[in-house]
């Protein structure tokens, strides 16, 4: 068989507890047909009721075919996460937490078509807890994945819009793809950047949509409006399923396209 020069990449946005894995199970294995993927990523920072991700999760995400699973700041709420970080090279936390911090922030994980890719895990410092530099870190990581392989997917896990952007101008045409997370709203912005990098600012949510960002709107209310602390419950009413789909030239790891999904 002649090496197809394309890559076709899922990325899932955020999974958000039962209702999330839920639809992931229904969807994934028609939509892995339908796009040709050679690689799928999903953030599952929210898999465990909204916190975290334990291992009955993480078996389910690794049996409907996800490849690798990115995190974000909610990873560290449930300690089996913790332990997972530790023990699964497929379970990435954001790179830029304190050196000695459980688990990985990259990994490059083999093609079954040939060849290799790279998963990078950032996470913004803007309205968020203040750890290292998500660029300079970034950067310099990329330099090292850059000696394996071209073809890298960058998930941003971040609140800012402008710290996402940033983010991608920074690393243009030294990353296939710079997709942001967090926010769980898929934005309307996805673009290729001139030197060839994908970008889009939030991939959005999978998980209950009739929801504020996947928690039970009564709850969020009485959080907004009463101002104190209440316990997170997890929604459950019109589940949906966001994802992006990257075409990268496999010699060159430039994007060719990018789209957004939203199912159903
Ligand atoms: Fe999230
Ligand atoms: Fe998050």
């Amino acid at each position: 068989m002649t090496k197809s020069p394309k890559i076709n990449v899922l990325f899932i946005a955020d999974i958000v507890g039962k209702p999330g894995l839920d639809i992931t199970s229904r969807f994934l294995s028609s939509l892995l047909r339908q796009y040709n993927v050679d690689f799928c990523i999903a953030n599952g920072e929210n898999a465990h009721e909204g916190k975290s991700i334990t291992p009955s999760e993480f078996s389910v995400f690794r049996q409907v075919g996800i490849d690798v699973i990115t995190s974000g700041n909610h990873i560290w709420d449930h300690h089996k996460g913790r332990r997972l970080l530790d023990d699964e090279t497929t379970l990435l936390r954001p790179l830029n937490y304190p050196d000695g911090s459980p688990g990985s922030g990259s990994g490059v994980y083999a093609l079954s078509k040939g060849g290799e890719i790279a998963v990078l895990n950032l996470q913004g410092r803007t309205f968020m807890y203040p750890i290292d530099c998500p660029f300079r870190r970034g950067k310099k990581e990329v330099e090292q994945l850059r000696k394996k392989t071209p073809l890298i997917i960058v998930d941003i896990h971040a609140e800012a819009t402008a710290e996402k952007q940033a983010l991608a101008w920074y690393l243009d045409g030294m990353v296939s793809a710079v997709i942001g997370t967090h926010t769980h709203v898929q934005t309307a912005d996805e673009r290729i950047l001139p030197e060839g990098t994908a970008y889009i600012s939030d991939a959005g949510m999978t998980g209950p949509f009739d929801s504020v960002i996947g928690l039970d709107k009564k709850v969020a209310l009485q959080r907004f409006i009463g101002g104190v602390p209440q316990r997170y419950q997890m929604a459950h009413d019109n589940i949906r399923m966001n994802a992006v789909l990257v075409s990268i030239n496999q010699e060159t790891g430039k994007a060719l396209s990018i789209e957004r999904i939203s199912l159903p």
